[in-house]
């Protein structure tokens, strides 16, 4: 028999985002256990028999992991679907023949591009996103201007700017001339537009964003718009890195 986990887990497990995400669901009483509102966060589900429902519609966590890698284009969006009808990573995944549900695990900007990893699997996906599990993530960042060494220092400082603070992080110089700078930068975090906030923030403008890495999976046979499902041995990496083997 399967242990019991808290609702918040199940659902996040379900696809249903991050465990805090859940949470709002819960508060908001969209989430039912055997056809009653859920009103404690705490409650404990048993995945083999409880009936959990979310606005009505039944939810389990998905008994066939499916875990995708894309190098995403410029001008593609990381969301499942789009209101205003643009094109995401998720239609590149259905035209490649990619039709289970599955959904971009964090972020990359529009005009970002690079390794992206979609997936069904709600627990690997929140691991890969929470900072508590320091996953590495890998930039490639081209600046408009000359990056001094202060500059470099105060990135991997960490920067703070009102309520935005980035944790201290690796920055390397690829290259550097007055007009422009190539630099590599690793975080173990990934707040919303957190490489070119940092930049922004010391008076540089982000000219080109590229993530070339996640922890020490680098994926370099992808061309931009390539996607593919992981090799069993990087999916137990991934596992590895998130402590879920
Ligand atoms: N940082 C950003 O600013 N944008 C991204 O897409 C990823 C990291």
């Amino acid at each position: 028999m399967k242990p019991r986990i808290r609702i918040n887990r199940f659902l996040a497990c379900s696809g249903l985002g991050s465990r805090r995400k859940c949470e709002e669901l819960i508060r908001r009483g969209t989430v039912t256990l055997n056809g009653v509102i859920v009103e404690r966060l705490s409650i404990e589900v048993d995945p083999e028999t409880d009936e959990v429902k979310v606005d009505g519609q039944r939810v389990a966590p998905s008994s066939k992991s499916i875990v995708l890698v894309i190098n995403k284009p410029a001008g593609v969006l990381s969301t499942v679907t789009d209101s205003h009808g643009r094109r995401t990573v998720i239609d590149i995944a259905g035209e490649q023949g990619y039709r289970d549900r599955l959904f971009p695990v964090g972020r990359l900007d529009l005009d970002t591009t690079g390794i992206l990893i979609l997936t069904n699997d709600g627990n690997l996906a929140y691991r890969l996103t929470h900072p508590g599990f320091k996953v590495e993530k890998t930039y490639h960042v081209s600046v408009e201007n000359e990056v001094t060494d202060k500059s470099v220092t105060a990135l991997e400082s960490g920067i703070r700017k009102g309520s935005f603070e980035t944790q201290p992080c690796k920055v390397r110089i690829l290259k550097r001339r007055k007009n422009r700078t190539e630099l590599e930068v690793v975080l173990k975090e990934g707040k919303k537009r957190q490489v070119r906030r940092m930049f922004a923030i010391l008076g540089y403008r982000v000219a080109a964003l590229h993530r070339k890495a996640l922890g020490n999976l680098e994926f370099n046979d992808l061309n931009i718009g390539d996607i593919r499902p992981l090799t069993v041995k990087e999916e137990n990496r991934l596992r590895e890195l998130t402590g879920l083997i």
